[in-house]
């Protein structure tokens, strides 16, 4: 070894060291967290921009933010729905615009952030919410049936952030929230599409995370948070099966959306609804081997049956 070999050697030891005391002290800055939890962003000010408004927890969450005084941007493919959420919104005071658009037209969702930054302004917080699950045995879903629901799931996520993100870039401020699903931690029978899509977006948003952050601009002003709901009482899961189900409740899509912001609030980059499903997955499930985590998915017997729309 000659001194070279030597002081690079050194050079990577004291890097090592140094990620291992930083590494070490954003663990214990989690712990903290955990115990006292950051104080909820105001989102006064905010143009609060969610897909899939008309119906569900994307109303509920519209509904919310217009009554924390952010400006809701409701974007639906169905306007009567989305309407009625307007009214509803306006009724108590709220400040809200709203846009019928397909957000899996890429053209469309374009011309959508053109009009709306006119209108409105720049979008500050994106929340990509609109999603549909077929739920049959994969056999049984048509070409048409799973193309759809990824370009809905998926592809619109893409669109949604290649519309939106440019603006927060420019000012380093703003929210990226995606809802996923319990679907995209684990896998359920009759949703082999869905649970795929669910995956993605979660691997695009922890993709986009690493992009953002090895930017050479600073964007540290950009928050991103994913959401992993399991199962909301929306009608989107027509047939839910949960077998204990004081412990696994049905969620209410007023809860859910009250869950979602308060994590979004606090920069949470992920939440699971229920919030206990977290541990469990990430500590308990993760952690057994995979023949030993499908055993105890069997005794909780959750996931949904088959339907015909
Ligand atoms: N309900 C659940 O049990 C559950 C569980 C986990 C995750 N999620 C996820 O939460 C999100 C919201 O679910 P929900 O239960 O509130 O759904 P929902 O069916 O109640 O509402 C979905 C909304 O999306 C709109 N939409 C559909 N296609 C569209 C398009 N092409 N362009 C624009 N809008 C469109 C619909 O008109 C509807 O208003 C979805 O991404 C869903 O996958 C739901
Ligand atoms: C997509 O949106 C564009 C722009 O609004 C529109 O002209 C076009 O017809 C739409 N395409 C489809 C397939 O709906």
């Amino acid at each position: 070894m000659d001194m070279r070999d030597v002081n690079t050697f050194l050079c990577i030891l004291l890097e090592f060291l140094w990620t291992l005391l930083k590494s070490n002290y954003e663990v214990i800055k989690a712990m903290i967290r955990v115990i006292f939890p950051p104080e909820p962003k105001s989102v006064k000010g905010d143009v609060v921009l969610i897909s899939g408004t008309a119906h569900g927890i994307g109303r509920e969450m519209a509904l919310r933010y217009a009554r924390l005084g952010a400006t809701v941007v409701c974007v639906d493919i169905n306007a009567i729905g989305n309407q009625e959420t307007l009214i509803m919104i306006k009724q108590e005071k709220g400040n809200a615009f709203k846009y019928e658009c397909d957000v899996t037209n890429r053209s469309a969702v374009m011309q959508l952030a053109e009009t709306v930054s006119k209108e409105v302004g720049d979008v500050t917080v994106l929340v990509n919410n609109a999603g549909i699950m077929p739920c049959k045995p994969l056999l049984d879903q048509t070409e048409k049936e799973i193309r759809l629901m990824n370009d809905l799931n998926v592809n619109a996520y893409l669109w949604m952030i290649q519309a939106f993100l440019p603006s927060m870039i420019r000012r380093n401020y703003g929210h990226i929230v995606s809802i996923s699903s319990m679907a995209g931690i684990m896998g359920f029978k009759n949703l082999v599409p869905y649970c795929g899509s669910k995956h993605a977006v979660r691997g695009i948003m922890d993709a986009l995370a690493v992009e953002l952050r090895n930017d050479k601009r600073d964007l540290s002003g950009i928050k991103l948070t994913t959401v992993f709901p399991s199962m909301v009482n929306t009608g989107l899961c027509h047939k839910p099966r949960i077998r204990f189900e004081k412990l696994l409740k049905l969620v209410e899509p007023g809860d859910a959306a009250d869950a979602i912001i308060s994590a979004m609030r606090r920069d949470l980059n992920e939440v699971t609804i229920p919030q206990d499903l977290h541990y469990a997955n990430r500590y308990v499930y993760r952690l057994l081997p995979i023949e030993a985590a499908r055993l105890w998915t069997d005794f909780f017997d959750a996931g949904v049956d088959a339907h015909d729309d």
